[in-house]
């Protein structure tokens, strides 16, 4: 049956032309869709810059390509994109667009944590649900998490909870959409170089170098776990993925104060 499914996937992949990313005006967003356009995608990019998304719009290779500027972080804004899901009928959709804040939690202020939980969760679900709805079967829609979705993070709790509703909402909708040839995936990047972390707070350089990975690298691997269709869940990079396997050797105290220890929100 397995097997079946993934043919059914195989066959579609070839088929799909019409796909939706939110966050594409840059970092991993941006890379990923000039790597979809270069495969022939038609794209609708999503974020709330217009005038970056008109230039990259017409600097990827291919037509028809379009743009949808909305705030997600509104709820009128993830409504009209909703309907405009619902009315247009995308193959894929990534759900990309988000953003995190370093410090901690009582000394951010509370309006900009919600502003991000509406972001990260809030819009992720509206949007699922019109995809979804209507979704058929070769569809796929990615959910882009966090490797801090897998653990608590001290000075970006709110965010680092965020991703883990993300991941594990995503891994429950790649159980309830498999029968019905739908794909979901959660794709887990770990620490890239991205404007995410001056956005948050931080510059990127907080983090060893050692441990970044290039945002074009991120949306390489992304690519290639929407291809395969194998899993649920996929965690960007050797390195996020080796952590990981290695936290389940430790206590859950010893793993958040590593996480807390090297947690760029905890320094001031
Ligand atoms: N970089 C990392 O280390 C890292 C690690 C793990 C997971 N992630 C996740 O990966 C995704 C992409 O992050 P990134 O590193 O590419 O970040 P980024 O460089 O800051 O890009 C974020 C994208 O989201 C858009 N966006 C932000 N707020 C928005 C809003 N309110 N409404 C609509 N669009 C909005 C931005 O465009 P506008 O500003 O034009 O709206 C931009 O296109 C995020 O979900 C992030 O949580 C990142």
């Amino acid at each position: 049956m397995g097997n079946l499914l993934r043919s059914d996937y195989t066959i579609k992949m070839k088929d799909m032309k019409n796909l939706l990313i939110t966050g594409a005006s840059g970092g991993i967003g941006l890379e990923t869709a000039k790597l979809l356009a270069e495969k022939g995608y038609t794209l609708t990019l999503v974020a709330r810059s217009g005038d970056k998304l008109e230039k990259i719009k017409d600097s990827l290779p291919g037509n028809n390509h379009s743009v949808f500027v909305a705030d997600l972080s509104i709820a009128n804004d993830v409504n009209k994109l909703a309907t405009h899901i619902q009315d247009k009928k995308y193959d894929i959709l990534i759900n990309n667009a988000g953003s995190g804040l370093y410090g901690k939690f009582v000394d951010l202020p509370l309006d900009e944590q919600i502003s991000g939980m509406h972001l990260n969760m809030d819009a992720v679900v509206m949007l699922s649900y019109a995809f979804l709805k209507n979704a058929k079967r070769g569809d796929a829609l990615v959910n882009i998490a966090s490797l801090l979705g897998h653990s608590s993070f001290p000075g970006a709790s709110v965010y680092a909870s965020t991703k883990s509703f993300v991941a594990n909402f995503s891994e429950s909708l790649w159980y309830e959409f498999k029968s019905k040839g739908i794909f979901v995936l959660g794709f887990n990047p770990g620490a890239a170089k991205s404007e995410f972390h001056s956005r948050a707070g931080k510059q990127t350089n907080v983090y060893p170098e050692f441990i970044l990975s290039s945002t074009q690298d991120v949306a390489k691997e992304l690519v290639a776990a929407l291809e395969s269709r194998k899993k649920p869940r996929a965690v960007q990079g050797w390195k996020n993925r080796f952590m990981l396997f290695g936290f389940k050797f430790i206590s859950r105290k010893m793993a958040v104060n590593i996480m807390g220890k090297m947690s760029p929100g905890m320094s001031n």
